[in-house]
């Protein structure tokens, strides 16, 4: 059904956009074709006026007159209102976000590395200056988590928050899981379709997740939880062999981000491979898809799930917070939240308290299983399931075990003894459960 124009003339907003790539290809595509819906929602005719690239040569779908190399002269330009920033990377977009602020506009960003980092001194500056400043599409890409976050969920006090922040990697996991394949083929894959970069670092190695997290955590908590904060390990060391005994004990394998609120009010936050039940909310979220649950003492369980990435997605937050931020423009004000300023005392992670998955391998003699239960038991850790198989060279026996919830201290404590005793060949891989 076509709908008819808004026909009263409405107040122009005028965009700058720094960056044109993924993201701002989206973002630029979904104004151009929702344009009424847009003009409609927001009451606003928004205009872009300027967009900010490196390479002048590259093709774009935007007109030529409106790119510049010159990012600085759009966040300058008195006559720009808001900014989009969807260049990534620390710097330059810090500063032009600064000035940008500073020079009176409102800003949007994806930027993830750039707020966790810097978030609270710009969203500070940005709060001074009476401007907003949204990232909606920084984390879980087109899935709408912040805003839910900071305004309808914001009565709750939070409990604990789990998710699954990274696409790539949890694309590399389906693939591993689903077809099994090792790592390094899904992960070559994953590079051949766009979803993982030719360096896959950020992702792989969880940088990426830690940096979302981060950015969770210090809004669930009001409390500044830095990405040095967040305890992080990568996928790199994950096995078809974890992959099959995953499958056999019904769980599957995913990368978390999981941050909660310990007795003393520190703040644990951590991303690492976590095996995670099959019955869990999370386990089904596979591909591409993120998702991210959290526990709130009014509202219960909920759960947020969606497009972690990709052109449109993202764009699809860009957009969102634009018409917000058009609203708050037309009526003269900015919706800002305020971020807290108060550090989070961090966790250790050896207060964790968690079940856990073991694989080892030890030699086949008399009693080997009484020793290694003995130095279980001088740790404080209990084992709730087990199974063994004769590797059938030089008398060994590969054996997995289930470890009731202990304290993380005590697990690796009794790894330390266990890696001491004689019979015990290897300590082949540990992985943290979910249920
Ligand atoms: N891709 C996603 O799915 C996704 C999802 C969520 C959040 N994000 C975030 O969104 C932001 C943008 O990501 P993207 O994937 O769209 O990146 P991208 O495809 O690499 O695009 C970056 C754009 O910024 C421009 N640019 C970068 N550095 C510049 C500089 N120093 N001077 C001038 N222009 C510069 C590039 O110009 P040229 O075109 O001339 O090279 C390009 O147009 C990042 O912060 C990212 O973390 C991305």
């Amino acid at each position: 059904m076509t709908r008819t124009s808004v026909s009263e003339p409405l107040p122009v907003v005028r965009v700058g956009m720094l960056g044109f790539g993924t993201v701002g290809t989206g973002a630029f595509r979904m104004l151009q074709d929702n344009r009424e819906a847009i003009r409609r929602r927001s009451r606003t005719d928004i205009q872009i006026v300027k967009i900010g690239i490196r390479d002048a040569e590259k093709p774009r779908i935007a007109p030529k007159e409106l790119l510049t190399t010159d990012l600085r002269s759009i966040v300058t330009d008195p006559s720009i209102d808001v900014i989009l920033e969807l260049m990534g990377g620390l710097e330059p977009a810090g500063e032009l976000v600064e000035t940008a602020l500073r020079s009176g506009k409102h800003v949007i960003t994806a930027n993830k590395e750039l707020l966790a980092k810097h978030g609270s001194r710009l969203v500070a500056l940005a709060l001074k200056q009476g401007l907003d400043l949204q990232f909606e599409a920084a984390v879980g890409g087109g899935i709408p988590l912040i805003q839910p976050m900071k305004h309808q969920l914001a009565g709750n006090d939070v409990l604990k928050v789990m998710g699954i922040l990274n696409g790539t990697t949890n694309y590399i996991l389906t693939q591993m899981f689903e077809q099994g394949k090792p790592l390094e083929e899904a992960l070559a894959e994953a590079q051949a379709k766009g979803y993982a970069e030719a360096d896959p670092t950020n992702d792989v190695d969880g940088y990426d997740a830690q940096y979302k997290l981060a950015i969770l955590s210090t809004i669930a908590f009001d409390q500044v939880v830095p990405p040095e904060a967040v305890h992080r390990e990568g996928i790199r060391g994950i096995s078809t062999r974890e992959i099959h005994f995953a499958k056999q004990l019904g769980y599957r394998i995913k990368l978390l981000g999981i941050v909660e609120r310990m007795p003393d009010g520190a703040i644990l936050a951590r991303v690492h491979p976590t095996m995670v039940a099959l019955s869990h909310p999370l386990a089904s979220v596979n591909g591409v898809y993120n998702a991210v649950w959290l526990q709130g003492d009014f509202v219960g369980d909920v759960m947020f799930s969606g497009r972690g990435a990709g052109a449109d997605p993202t764009g699809s937050a860009v957009v969102g917070d634009l018409i917000d931020v058009c609203r708050n423009i037309r009526i003269g004000g900015a919706a800002n939240f305020v971020m807290p300023e108060e550090q989070a005392k961090p966790a250790p992670l050896e207060s964790l308290r968690s079940r856990y998955y073991l694989r080892m391998v030890i030699q086949d003699r008399p009693k080997a299983l009484g020793c290694i239960a003995t130095v279980f038991g001088n740790c404080n850790v209990s084992i709730s399931a087990m199974e063994a198989r004769p590797l059938g060279q030089r008398n060994l026996i590969e054996i997995v075990f289930l470890i009731h919830p202990c304290r993380e201290a005590d697990f690796l404590r009794s790894l330390k003894a266990l890696r001491n005793i004689h019979i015990v060949e290897n300590i082949s891989a540990w992985m943290r459960l979910e249920e």
